[in-house]
């Protein structure tokens, strides 16, 4: 018997499974269900318009062109906060949904000190104990939990002003605001960047849900062991031989 959580999450996937769908060949392994998905691109979309909708309040002088999108600089203000609480909003039930993953272990504490050797590309698989997510992945989701809570703070001490918290706090939570968009945007440039062209093969775990099986052993060698019941540098090994086979015919 599950927590509460858990069977709100259960259900839910059940539910977007019944209106989505997972395309899965052969030689591949299901990563993302249709849920998953569907939070995230809804958590992108309202991280974008937010972000876009608030570079004409950061800075409007340099970003007063992005504005006509909105239909003008008066009505970005005021979709500015809406377009963030849809944000937060789609995140907090993807926390619910990736809780358990995204759960710190000694093995991401390991990974981090090796960090050099995995990103230098020097080893060609990721550590063998490398589950569903890696410790990067980990930092960043953490880095968006703790970025959602303080545009929640901030964004509402800014959306009721001055006459009601004090012109020190509004000018405080101006910066911190400002502070936890640039540290999330430039996150979000390694993000889009490993899950393109960074990691060939993984931005498909996110459009029909699934990644090949050489993906799942070279990025995540724990999931798929657990998934699979087979060892990755085996599987690995074999994937070489076989690809070398290919190659030497005539
Ligand atoms: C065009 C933009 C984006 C693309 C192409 C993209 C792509 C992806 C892909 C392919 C994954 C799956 C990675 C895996 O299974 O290992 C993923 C995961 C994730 N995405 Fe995005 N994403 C984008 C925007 C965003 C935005 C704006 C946010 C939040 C502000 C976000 C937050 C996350 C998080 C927390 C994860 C799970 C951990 C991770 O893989 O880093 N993504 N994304």
């Amino acid at each position: 018997m599950g927590t509460a959580v858990e069977r709100f999450d259960d259900k839910a996937r059940e539910l977007f499974d019944g209106i989505g769908r997972n395309e899965v060949y052969e030689g591949e392994l299901l990563r993302h269900r249709v849920y998953t998905r569907f939070l995230h691109w809804m958590v992108a979309l309202f991280f974008f318009l937010a972000l876009f909708s608030g570079f004409g309040i950061y800075l409007p002088w340099l970003f007063r062109w992005f504005t006509p999108i909105f239909g003008g600089g008066p009505l970005s203000r005021s979709m500015h906060p809406w377009f963030g609480l849809a944000f937060v909003f789609f995140f907090a039930l993807q926390i619910l949904n990736w809780i358990t993953p995204m759960k710190w272990t000694p093995a991401d504490t390991r990974w981090v000190r090796n960090m050099k050797g995995v990103i230098s590309g020097k080893e060609k698989l990721e550590p063998p104990e490398t589950g569903f997510f890696n410790a990067g992945q980990k930092i960043q989701f953490w880095e968006i939990v703790v970025g959602c809570i303080v545009y929640l703070v901030t964004g509402s001490v800014l959306w009721l002003g001055a006459s009601v918290f004090g012109r020190i706090t509004v000018a405080v939570s101006y910066v911190l605001h400002d502070i936890s968009a640039l540290i999330m945007l430039g996150g979000i440039f390694i993000h889009i960047y490993l899950s393109t062209i960074g990691e060939p093969g993984t931005f498909e775990s996110m459009t029909r849900g699934a990644v090949t099986e050489s993906w799942a052993w070279t990025f995540h060698p724990a999931w798929f062991k657990q998934v699979t019941g087979r060892d990755p540098k085996q599987a690995y090994e074999e994937g070489l031989h076989r690809q070398q086979g290919r190659q030497n015919r005539p």
